[in-house]
């Protein structure tokens, strides 16, 4: 008898938010779909449309198939699930920032354990997703949806996730070229002066109470960052110019997306501003010779989740 195929969409991320290096995300209406079938015999059948198809592998390296296995070896039945089928419909944009590798890992995971009766609760899968990606920051908004707080503490993730008080509009310029986690995270240092940590405590914090009060004022200054941006400026030429530009047409702040490259502007959805905030951030970009495209998206509030054929 053939084993039963499951569906799961899980939404794109934007990590950090400024701020909340590694701590904050959020999840966008843009989504990657997983359908998965185990069986017993062993073998991989993994095909995939739409972005990234060329480049991601379809092979035992494939983070889709890892995450599965990984799930399977937690719950002690690796032995009876050896092979695959995998199809991935991909919208997200690949090596960009919003959260293409989470998806995989994300959907792995809710797939493989809605076929073994949901042993585990979301909190759970957050955890093993916290461990396969190295942090939690775009894994947790994939499986919750909305903003989301997160502290690690000895491999234990606590999540607090929530919408925020007021509606945002997610103003997201993709450029043309990608840029890796780990080119990313190279250039980072080891350490940091107090004075940019205190920066940071000051304007993450503010950020989270804004956003949950809904204290549209107090956003002025919370999306300001120290400790990542100024030294990832360098590999993502105008990054500082395309800010400035969606500030001046009005977005409430704009930050990297995760590592980059994306650049998201946050915008109030009754200033009605997405679309020249777009624009400028888009000219801003093409000033510094870097082509891109703009996706202008809403926070998605449900996280990952089954789909009914
Ligand atoms: N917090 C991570 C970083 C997100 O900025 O490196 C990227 O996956």
């Amino acid at each position: 008898m053939a084993e039963k195929m499951v569906r799961v969409r899980v939404p794109g991320t934007s990590a950090n938010c400024g701020p909340g290096f590694d701590t904050l995300g959020l999840a966008c209406t843009i989504y990657n779909d997983l359908g998965l079938r185990l069986t017993r015999e062993p073998g991989l059948s993994i095909t995939m449309t739409g972005e990234g198809a060329a480049n991601i592998p379809c092979d035992a390296r494939n983070i889709v198939w890892r995450s599965v296995q990984y799930l399977l070896q937690k719950a002690g039945c690796s032995k009876d699930y050896r092979g695959a089928v995998i199809h991935m419909e991909n919208h997200v944009p690949l090596s960009r920032g919003l959260g293409s590798s989470a998806t995989a890992i994300v959907a792995g995971l809710t797939a493989a354990n809605a076929l073994i009766g949901n042993r585990y609760n979301r909190y759970e899968l957050l955890e093993f997703a916290t461990d396969i990606e190295g942090h939690p920051d775009n894994v947790a908004p994939a499986i919750f949806g909305g903003f989301t707080v997160n502290a690690v503490t000895d491999g234990h993730v606590d999540c607090f996730h929530f919408r925020p008080n007021f509606r945002l509009k997610l103003v997201v310029a993709v450029p043309d070229f990608p840029l890796s986690t780990r080119m990313a995270r190279k250039v980072l240092p080891e350490e940091v002066p107090l004075k940019d940590a205190i920066f940071n405590v000051g304007r993450a914090s503010m950020l989270v109470a804004a956003l949950t009060r809904g204290n549209e004022r107090f956003l002025r200054h919370a999306f300001d960052d120290s400790l990542h941006q100024p030294y990832r400026a360098k590999l993502i030429p105008g990054m500082y110019d395309v800010f400035a530009a969606a500030r001046a047409a009005g977005a409430a702040g704009a930050t990297l997306s995760g590592a980059g490259p994306c650049l998201i502007a946050y915008v109030l959805e009754r200033r009605h501003v997405e679309e020249a905030v777009g624009k400028a951030m888009q000219e801003a970009f093409r000033k510094h010779g870097v082509k891109s495209r703009i996706l202008t998206l809403d926070l998605d509030t449900r996280g990952a989740h089954l789909l009914r054929k």
